[in-house]
């Protein structure tokens, strides 16, 4: 299982936006993709909630929780975990996702 964060420390630069396109596509290519949303603005949910035909889960979590739920995601045969961050990532999800 691979684990892909997308980080950047500038509001709006595009982070949602290519988490979702990268999770979107891998689950075009048959991929068991999640998506974990550490960011309280949720945005992901609000776009994959607009769409009407199947796509990668969703977990809005918290950094504290990631590291369970890569455990989780691997167990369950995932292929990849995305993850959607907040702007000016703190150094506790550094940490979780190094
Ligand atoms: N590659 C891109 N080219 C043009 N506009 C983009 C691109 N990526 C994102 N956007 C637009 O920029 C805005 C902010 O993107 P978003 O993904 O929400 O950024 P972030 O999650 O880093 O705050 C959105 O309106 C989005 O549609
Ligand atoms: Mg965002």
């Amino acid at each position: 299982m691979r684990t892909i964060a997308i980080i950047s420390s500038k509001g709006g630069s595009g982070k949602t936006t290519l988490t979702l396109h990268l999770a979107l596509a891998a689950f075009a290519e048959g991929a068991r993709v999640v998506i974990a949303d550490v960011d309280g603005q949720r945005s992901v949910g609000q776009s994959l909630r607009a769409r009407q035909s199947p796509g990668p889960g969703l977990v809005e979590t918290t950094v504290g929780k990631l590291f369970t739920l890569r455990v989780t995601a691997e167990r369950e045969g995932c292929d990849y975990v995305f993850i959607d961050t907040p702007n000016a990532p703190d150094r506790d999800l550094v940490t979780a996702i190094g």
